[in-house]
């Protein structure tokens, strides 16, 4: 098992779109993840970028992507998840001190074999490598779709009876060392019409209101007089020392 940056690996960076897809649809529309994607795709920043690759199987495994940013290791200074990082480092700029991961993927067929923890101390390394302080991640709770309804300030504190944390995504973080920071309650947010949503989950919205939709980490509120649904997603950030 390999984790490369693109820099190292542009043979397999060029080979991501093997990757099967691990996330809902709605995930791909992202107001501003949208907005800067495409600048991943196109190879911008490839040595902080990891492709995780089976060598003996000549397989595509998994990535994860991140971005440097600039923060002054306040809880309060952290911007607001995964939208708020990439606003603050290619909008407003500064210099970076802090790496911040974005997204971690795991082939869905590959997924429960405990590889996840390579594409986290990759990153670890990759921020370790360019002098930077710490990596910060705006966690999305793998199992928090199966309890849309509790405010995740509550979900985040669930712990099993052997003491580690309920939500298996959170816990391999704080297993590898990280600390939860805070919530990030606006950390990728989606809009769409009523149809675009309606082709994006499957489902029919003839009504105003919160709707419970698979991989939805909280309701989407249907707006059918604007024409309009919007999913804000909230994160919880945690921080990994390097
Ligand atoms: C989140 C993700 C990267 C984890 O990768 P993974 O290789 O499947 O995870 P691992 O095998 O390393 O397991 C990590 C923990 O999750 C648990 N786990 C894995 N799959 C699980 C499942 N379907 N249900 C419950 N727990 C699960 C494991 O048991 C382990 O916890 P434990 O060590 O305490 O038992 C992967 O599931 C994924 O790509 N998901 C879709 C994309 C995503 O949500 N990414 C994260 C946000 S960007």
């Amino acid at each position: 098992m390999l984790v490369a940056t693109f820099a190292e690996r542009p043979d397999l960076a060029a080979r991501l779109g093997e990757l099967e897809d691990a996330f809902p649809e709605f995930m791909q529309h992202g107001d501003v993840t949208t907005r800067y994607w495409p600048t991943f795709a196109s190879g911008r920043f490839p040595e902080y970028q990891l492709v995780l690759y089976d060598e003996a199987a000549d397989t595509i495994l998994g990535k994860g992507q991140t971005t440097p940013f600039r923060w002054d290791g306040s809880p309060a200074d952290l911007p607001d998840g995964v939208d708020g990082v990439l606003r603050r480092a290619y909008e407003e700029g500064g210099e970076v001190t802090t790496l911040s991961a974005l997204v971690a993927v795991v082939a869905p067929s590959a997924q429960g074999r405990g590889l996840s923890r390579l594409i986290i101390e990759g990153m670890r390394d990759v921020a370790g490598r360019h002098g930077l302080d710490a990596l910060v991640a705006p966690v999305r709770p793998t199992l928090k779709p199966l309890y849309p309804l509790t405010p995740i300030e509550r979900y985040l504190t669930w712990r099993r009876d052997d003491g580690e944390l309920f939500d298996p995504w959170l816990r391999l973080h704080e297993r590898l060392g990280a600390e939860i920071v805070g919530v990030c309650p606006s950390s990728l947010v989606v809009y769409g019409s009523v149809a675009e949503w309606e082709a994006w989950t499957g489902m029919t919205f003839p009504d105003s209101g919160p709707y419970v939709v698979e991989g939805a980490l909280v309701p989407v509120e249907v707006d059918r007089e604007r024409d309009l649904g919007r999913y804000v997603e909230p994160n919880v950030w945690m921080r990994h020392p390097v």
